[in-house]
């Protein structure tokens, strides 16, 4: 009898991804996905640690959990609970003690071997949590994937090596590593037999990707991207995150030389002020940050750029802040996202003496936020009247609507029948707002 798995994911798209794997390792044991979690067998939740609120947000999923559980057990229902990703890594054991209707939790690098827990589990073996660093492992346990839609994600790197003062990813998923040319490749030849059309290249840092290429040798990723494009059926190709002064030349004249690689680029700079980068222990200032801008506009004009902000730092003035709102204004992004600084357990930054009160952050996150949807709003607005080439992804939210992408990542409306999902059609935009365009067919 097929079982069922449903599966809460919070956080990054590295997360979005690892849930993939971790629903196709669970196909394997008979778990179909469902959306409902009152059907399902195994309530999964595949969590968040960058910030406190989404640490939070695991607990009060897993008293949601244990209340399904209950009352599926009214009915004679057993229900298994198991919990993945980076609040396990951090917490360790200790997670177990903390969470008790958890019955098996895996870290972000061994979530591998999640089916043989539950096995193991099934079996009576107790409760159990492996929160190791193993990533190299982990890839060559699972099976090929499946793509899930004809955009798909594929890790490419993970962990982080750079230890910016206020971040926990170095701790949760480990240092950084590199999955080499022919098993990326070989993924991504799968995803696209079974549907993708776009690949996003993933990474906690991903222009640092320097796996072992086709020819034994260390390649850089231009030569990856280069290498990727070549594929038949790979229509179009993003990567992120990226850190901005590990952006090679061979990179920026990749976005000038393959049209595959679509003119977006997501280029956190954090911080405005150099005092507040250095405090980050980010390795660049914000001279450095524009020149790469500059560099990457030279070499492709219309390249649309994102960023994260984070504001109220330990130490930040009202003057720091007024640099960040002035790169803003330079750099006139098309997207963004911010964040007010969120101290966490074991990083440097939590422990300096000279924390913001938690009044200035929400001022400063409101006024950069107002000024970030005014900037992406006046950006999407020069695209009415204009033509593109639109993915489309996905069923939109009225009846007869589709949802697709635009080369600079914008989110487009347009009234097509179902049959067209996964064409790329060329739209003329009739109208925009700061979070989407609506077009019509030419
Ligand atoms: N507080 C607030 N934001 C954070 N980020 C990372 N750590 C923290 C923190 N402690 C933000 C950064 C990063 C994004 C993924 O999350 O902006 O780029
Ligand atoms: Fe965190 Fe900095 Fe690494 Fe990004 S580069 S994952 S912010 S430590």
């Amino acid at each position: 009898m097929t079982k069922k798995v449903f599966m809460n994911t919070m956080g990054c798209q590295m997360n979005v991804y690892d849930s993939t794997r971790i629903l196709d390792a669970l196909a394997i044991l008979g778990y179909e996905e469902t959306q409902k979690p009152e059907e399902a067998d195994l309530l999964m939740v595949n969590t968040c640690y960058i910030r406190e609120k989404a640490a939070d947000k695991v607990f009060s999923c897993l008293g949601r959990f244990q209340e399904i559980k209950q009352e599926r057990k009214k009915k004679g229902q057993e229900t298994l609970i198991a919990v993945a990703g980076c609040v396990v890594q951090a917490l360790g054991d200790a997670f177990l003690k903390k969470a008790h209707s958890v019955d098996i939790a895996v870290g972000p690098q061994s979530y591998h071997k999640l089916p043989e827990l539950i096995t193991q589990f099934n079996r009576k073996n107790g409760r159990k949590t492996i929160a190791e660093f193993t990533s190299i492992e982990k890839f060559d346990a699972l099976a090929q994937p499946t793509s899930h839609g004809c955009t798909a994600f594929l890790a490419i790197q993970e962990g982080c090596d750079n230890f910016c003062s206020y971040c926990v990813v170095p701790y949760t998923r480990g240092c950084e590593y590199s999955r080499s040319a022919e098993a990326v490749l070989n993924e991504a030849r799968a995803l696209v037999d079974t549907g993708a059309k776009e690949i996003m290249l993933l990474g906690q840092n991903v222009d640092c990707w320097h796996g072992e290429g086709l020819d034994g040798k260390t390649w850089h990723l231009a030569q990856l991207i280069e290498r990727l494009a070549e594929m038949d059926g790979l229509l179009r190709i993003r990567y992120t995150t990226s850190y901005p002064v590990d952006i090679t030349d061979e990179m920026i004249a990749a976005h000038r030389d393959i049209p595959k690689l679509m003119p977006y680029i997501h280029l956190p700079i954090q911080a405005g002020s150099d005092k507040v980068l250095k405090e980050m222990n980010r390795r660049y200032c914000v001279a450095q940050y524009l020149e790469v801008v500059e560099k990457l506009r030279k070499a492709r004009p219309d390249i649309a750029i994102s960023s994260d902000f984070i504001v109220g730092f330990p130490g930040e003035t009202d003057s720091d802040f007024e640099q960040t709102l002035a790169v803003v204004d330079k750099v006139r992004y098309a997207q963004s996202y911010s964040f007010k600084y969120s101290p966490r357990p074991g990083t440097p930054a939590s422990l300096m003496k000279n924390q913001v009160p938690e009044a200035i952050k929400t001022e400063r996150l409101s006024i950069l936020q107002a000024k970030l949807l005014e900037l992406q709003k006046s950006y999407n607005q020069t695209f009415v009247g204009k033509n593109l080439p639109v993915l489309l992804t996905e069923r939109g939210k009225q009846k007869g609507q589709l949802n697709g992408y635009s080369p600079y990542l914008q989110n487009v409306h347009v009234s097509l029948p179902e049959d067209r999902l996964g064409d790329i059609v060329t739209l003329h935009i009739s109208a925009a707002t700061a979070s989407s365009l609506s077009g019509e067919t030419i």
